[in-house]
């Protein structure tokens, strides 16, 4: 089908320019990725701007889909950027936003891509909407292809995805089939066998409208920020989509002459599924991948990242950089959001607290520092233990005072 009228894909690796949408969503020259790109970034920001409470779709006049087209949506985006009241101490910034995307329909932030690149597969005619996942991705695309009236299938690698997801899959009425291997093998069993078969629409963020949508995180973060641009932006790193299109949405603030500053890009990935940042510090353009990845953060238990060319474009050229943590610094950092701030999120959401609790205090004094929480906490319990018949029991009125007396003696904060 026809590209957008003023919009082309074009190929990151041999720059091919293409006019109507490939097969896949691949180069059909070289088989590298697309990026979507405007003829003319001459929006301003009184344009950019001018609607308001819409989420996503606010941003048309910046996403390749035309104004007749009806969206899918279920209104996502438009979600709190939280600045944190209490962890200064712990991550040395005092300047420091959370943006909750956790509040999203689905409650991470594939929501804000699902909507277009499901709204673009609906219009192109796809019947089936399929993707790999690690489990928000598949929760997302069930959701919108439900919406839309599409059927949904999805791969996903056996026993590597927090149930909460899974059971989203399943309430939206995704078929499920699932692979012995890890998450890279799922996207490459789809990729090679699904490839250029019209009747499925691929869903992963190889698809360059989900990076479209996502990049309205950029143009959110500014105008909360009351037209600032942070000095770092920090989220967790995967499949390396997420990174790209931020940082695609912030070069494009620049390119149409809104602002004149871009933020440092600091990716985060878990130490045991660590490529990108490995092949950042060795100052390498390629990565080796990481053929078994550990992590407790199973959102972003990735060894071959589909976008890592695009991930260390974005931070070479925002002069930022890649970080990894432990995952006892995940499980802390993530204890330390809930209980200090109020704000649950999934493991892989509290990598960016993490790496700011180790080098927060190396960065410029009172830096303007956003981190995203890219998926809501009650997705992913798994590594939570509460047991409920280990807590005392309140027999009567006269027990429970005194149970609650004791229980939070020396927590009470002026
Ligand atoms: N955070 C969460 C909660 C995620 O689910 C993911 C990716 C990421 C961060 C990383 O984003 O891949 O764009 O670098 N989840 C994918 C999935 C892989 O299948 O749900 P990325």
């Amino acid at each position: 089908m026809k590209v957008t009228a003023g919009w082309t894909l074009n190929c990151i690796d041999c720059e091919t320019v293409f006019e109507q949408d490939p097969p896949g969503y691949f180069c059909s020259n070289c088989g590298g990725l697309l990026e979507a790109v405007k003829k003319e970034y001459t929006v301003s920001r009184n344009e950019l701007f001018a609607k308001s409470g819409e989420g996503v779709w606010r941003f048309r006049v910046l996403l390749p889909i035309v104004q007749e087209v009806s969206p899918v949506s279920l209104l996502e985006g438009g979600t709190p950027l939280v600045r944190t009241r209490n962890i200064g101490k712990e991550t040395s910034s005092g300047n420091l936003y959370v943006k909750n995307e956790g509040q999203n329909p689905t409650a991470s932030f594939k929501d804000r891509g699902m909507t277009v690149a499901v709204t673009r597969a609906v219009q192109s005619g796809a019947r089936v909407l399929v993707c790999a996942s690690t489990g928000n991705t598949s929760a997302s695309m069930s959701a919108y292809a439900a919406r839309a009236g599409k059927a949904a299938a999805i791969i996903l690698p056996s026993g590597k995805v927090a149930s909460g997801k899974m059971v989203q899959a399943v309430v939206y009425g995704a078929k499920i089939v699932r692979t012995e291997g890890t998450f890279d093998d799922a996207l490459e069993i789809l990729l090679q066998s699904i490839s250029g078969l019209p009747e499925f629409a691929i869903m992963n963020s190889v698809n360059p409208y989900r990076l479209e949508g996502q990049k309205t995180l950029a143009f959110e973060v500014y105008e909360q920020l009351g037209f600032m641009v942070p000095d770092y932006l920090v989220l967790p790193v995967g499949n390396a989509g997420n990174i790209s299109a931020i940082w695609k949405g912030f070069k494009e603030l620049r390119l149409c002459g809104i602002t004149d500053k871009v933020p440092r890009m600091v990716g985060v990935q878990a130490e045991g599924a660590a490529p990108i940042a490995k092949a950042f510090w060795r100052g390498s353009d390629a990565i080796t991948p990481v053929q078994n990845p550990q992590t407790v953060a199973s959102a972003i238990r990735i060894g071959n990242p589909a976008s890592s060319k695009k991930a260390l474009a974005a931070l070479r050229e925002s002069q930022g950089m890649v970080l990894t943590v432990s995952d006892e610094q995940i499980i802390a950092a993530r204890k330390l959001l809930a209980s200090r701030e109020g704000l649950f999120v999934e493991p892989a959401s509290a990598t960016p607290i993490a790496a700011l609790t180790e080098i927060g205090a190396k960065l410029e004094r009172d830096s303007l520092i956003v981190c995203v929480a890219t998926g809501n906490g009650l997705k992913d319990q798994e590594s939570i233990h509460v047991d409920i018949d280990s807590t005392p029991v309140a027999s009567d009125g006269k027990k429970l005072v005194e149970l609650f007396r004791e229980l939070t003696y020396g927590q009470i904060r002026a």
